[in-house]
């Protein structure tokens, strides 16, 4: 019997079409719907693999059901819907895209620091709506983004491609990290500092890290108090490393300068969410690794990790 296989999200076909004739594949049939919940318990119940987006939460109640499964292949380097420990205690893989999107998501952390230092969007949202009347010395002046301290919490992949771009516009490049980079210190001329240190010193305050237990709210009233009030902070990880309502207070006392967010809490937010009230937030609907190119190259490698599963070989790129 073919394995059966069943993707949350709908996926052009060309990219299954390799694999037609070994699995049986289900879909779901939207592209701009999450799968009803108690579909994908469903087709948990008898899938032998499952191909997740971050929409979906993998936890124990799906994991207990999931009586065929053998793996997990998840569309995003973040794993944070995944009960990752319960599912290995199963014997269930999990898998991810890292290497694919990393210069991609830094390209899109790069632009939204450069959009929200220099005001992008909102100089753009102005002449649409004809106020541009004259030309005046401060009219949408920003904050220069060379030769300022950049801070990068969590030096991960995506975070050294941050750094690499960092130091094409000859900024100071400072990290912090469970562990020390020694390499990426000597590569790129970066230098670890204690969080503390980081977050009073940094022009821009970049969130590169994962969710985990130990970091969810981790730039909280506390850490925005000690910022410089010229500080930009930039979150392309995940909403809820940060507590949202002190981000806000902070965004709106002026306690820091501007905030650019890819990411939030409860995904997505409506029009009339506290954060886009402010003139000073720049934000976009997490599109970190959203190219063409990167994209396809994701969706490719959850379906080789599902094969590489299947049939009994370490997958490409497991969650370790
Ligand atoms: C997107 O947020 C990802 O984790 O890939
Ligand atoms: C995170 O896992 C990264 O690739 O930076």
């Amino acid at each position: 019997m073919k394995p059966k296989i069943y993707i949350s999200r709908k996926i052009p076909s060309r990219f299954i079409e390799p694999y037609k004739d070994s699995w049986t594949i289900e879909m779901w049939p939207e592209e701009d719907e999450v799968v009803e919940r108690d579909v994908l318990l469903k087709h948990a119940r008898e899938a032998d693999a499952l191909f997740t987006t971050l929409t979906e939460k993998v936890d124990r109640e799906l994991l207990d059901q999931a009586v065929n499964l053998k793996g997990v292949a998840n569309l995003a380097v973040g794993y944070d819907n995944i009960d990752v420990e319960y599912a290995r205690e199963k014997g269930i893989v999990v898998t991810n895209t890292p290497d694919v999107l990393t210069d991609t998501t830094a390209d899109l952390t790069f632009a939204l620091l450069m959009a929200t230092a220099r005001r992008i969007v909102e100089a753009e949202a102005f002449i649409r709506s004809g106020r541009w009347t004259t030309w005046t010395p401060f009219l949408m002046a920003g904050a220069d983004i060379h030769h300022k301290t950049i801070g990068i919490v969590g030096m991960g992949r995506i975070g050294e491609a941050v750094a690499r771009r960092a130091r094409g516009f000859e900024m100071n490049v400072l990290y912090h990290n469970r562990s020390r980079k020694e390499e990426v210190e000597n590569n790129l001329g970066v230098q670890y500092v204690s969080f503390d240190e980081l977050i009073r010193t940094a022009d821009f305050v970049v969130s590169m890290t994962p969710l985990t237990k130990e970091t969810e709210h981790m730039f909280d009233d506390s850490v925005f108090k000690k910022m410089k009030s010229s500080a930009i902070f930039i979150n392309t990880s995940r909403g809820g490393v940060v507590n949202e309502e002190d981000l806000y207070q902070a965004l709106k006392n002026h306690d820091i300068q501007a905030a650019g967010l890819d990411v939030f809490r409860n995904e997505p937010i409506a029009e009339n969410h506290p954060l886009l009230k402010l003139d000073n937030v720049t934000a976009l609907p997490h599109i970190g690794s959203a190219t063409y190119e990167t994209r396809s190259k994701m969706i490719e490698l959850c379906l080789k990790n599902i094969d590489h599963i299947l049939k009994g070989e370490e997958p490409v790129t497991p969650v370790q």
